[in-house]
C-alpha cells in the first residue's frame, strides 16, 4: 500500500485528533503517504484533500474537535454522490481509507466498500459509546468527565436551594452517557431511551421520599426518547407540585474539550491498529477494543448489532436512591 487517506465524519468527539495523529505517524513509519480528507464524506465528494506530514499532526494530541473537520453528508447517501467520491479517490491514487466516526460513518463506509471495493477500516469515534464491536468509543470518557463536572456544580446550587434538577445529557438513541454520568454524579434516578418504565420508577422515588428529609435531587435524563429533561420536568411537576424543579441541558459542551488520558490512549491504540490492519489486507471492517484487546468487526455487524446497556447500573441506582 502506497497511499491512504484518513477522515472524520459525523459528530466530532474529543480524541479524534489524537487518532488522526496516530494514523498519520504510523502510516509514515511504514513509508505510506497519507492524505487528509476534509469535512468527512463531503470532502470526498468535493475533492477537498490535503497532504499530511508527520509535522501536520504535531501538537494536536491534546486538542478537542477534529483538524480535518466533520459533517453529516446527505449527498453521500446518493449513488451519484458516492460515484463522485470514488472518482476522487481514484484520481488521488488512494488505496485505502481510515474513517473515524460513528454509526452513520460506518454505514457509509460499508456501502462504499460494497460498491467500489476500496479497502476501508473504521475507528469508533463518537461520545455516545453506542457502537457494537468495542467496549468504548473515542470521546466517551471525556464527555463523561465534562458532564460529571457540570453536575458537581449543579449539585452545589441544588443543595443550597433544596431543588430537584433534571440534567439532560447527550446520547440521541442510547443511554450510555446518562447511565455512567448518573453513577458518577450521584444521581437519584436516570432516564434512558432504552427503558420505557424508568419514569414510573422516578415517580416511585419521589412518592417514597415524601415527608423524608431529602433536601435535593439530581436526575439525569438522556436526550431523545423521553422528550428530554424539559418534558420529564413538566410531568414530574404535575405529579409533585410541591417540588422546586429546574432543568439544565448540557448539550454540545459534552462534545468539546481536551481529551482525557484514557481517550488519548484509546485513540492512539485504535489509530495504530487501523493502519496496520489496512497494510495486512483488512477491508470493510472496524477496529475496537474489547477487554483491552484489539478486535475487528465487519461494518455490517457493527451497524446491525446493538451494544447492550450495562443494565446492572440501573439496578445499582435503585439501591443507591433509598
Ligand atoms: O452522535 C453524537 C451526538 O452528539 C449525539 O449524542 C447527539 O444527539 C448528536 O450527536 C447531535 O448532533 P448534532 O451535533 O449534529 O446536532
Amino acid at each position: 500500500m502506497r497511499k491512504i487517506a484518513v477522515f472524520t465524519s459525523g459528530g466530532d468527539s474529543p480524541g479524534m485528533n489524537a487518532c488522526i495523529r496516530a494514523v498519520v505517524r504510523t502510516a509514515i513509519y511504514y513509508n505510506i503517504e497519507v492524505l487528509g480528507i476534509m469535512n468527512g464524506y463531503e470532502g470526498m465528494i468535493n475533492n477537498d484533500v490535503i497532504k499530511l506530514e508527520a509535522s501536520s499532526v504535531a501538537n494536536i494530541i491534546q486538542r478537542g474537535g477534529t483538524i480535518l473537520k466533520s459533517s453529516r453528508s446527505e449527498e453521500f447517501r446518493t449513488v451519484e454522490g458516492r460515484k463522485k467520491a470514488y472518482d476522487n479517490i481514484i484520481n488521488n491514487e488512494i488505496e485505502g481509507l481510515i474513517c473515524i466516526g460513528g454509526n452513520g460513518t460506518y454505514t457509509g463506509a460499508g456501502i462504499f466498500y460494497e460498491e467500489f471495493g476500496i479497502p476501508s477500516i473504521g475507528v469508533p469515534g463518537t461520545i455516545d459509546n453506542d457502537l457494537f464491536g468495542t467496549d468504548f468509543t473515542i470521546g466517551y470518557d471525556t464527555a463523561l468527565n465534562t458532564a460529571m463536572e457540570a453536575i458537581d456544580k449543579i449539585r452545589d446550587t441544588a443543595d443550597s436551594h433544596n431543588r430537584v434538577f433534571l440534567v439532560e445529557v447527550m446520547g440521541r438513541d442510547s443511554g450510555f452517557i446518562a447511565l455512567a454520568v448518573g453513577i458518577a454524579g450521584g444521581a437519584e434516578a436516570i432516564l434512558v431511551p432504552e427503558d420505557q418504565k424508568d419514569e414510573i420508577k422516578l415517580y416511585d422515588i419521589f412518592t417514597r421520599n415524601k415527608g423524608r428529609k431529602k433536601s435535593f435531587s439530581i436526575i439525569v435524563v438522556a436526550e431523545g426518547e423521553h422528550g428530554g429533561a424539559i418534558n420529564a420536568a413538566t410531568k414530574l411537576k404535575q405529579k409533585f407540585p410541591e417540588l422546586d424543579i429546574k432543568t439544565t441541558i448540557l448539550g454540545h459542551i459534552q462534545r468539546g474539550g481536551s481529551p482525557s488520558a484514557r481517550d488519548r490512549i484509546l485513540s492512539t491504540r485504535l489509530g495504530v491498529s487501523a493502519v496496520e490492519r489496512l497494510i495486512e489486507g483488512g477491508k470493510n471492517e472496524c477496529v475496537g477494543m474489547i477487554n483491552n484487546n484489539i478486535k475487528f468487526t465487519s461494518f455490517k455487524e457493527a451497524v446491525e448489532r446493538s451494544k447492550p446497556l450495562p443494565d446492572y447500573i440501573l439496578g445499582m441506582i435503585d439501591k443507591l436512591s433509598v
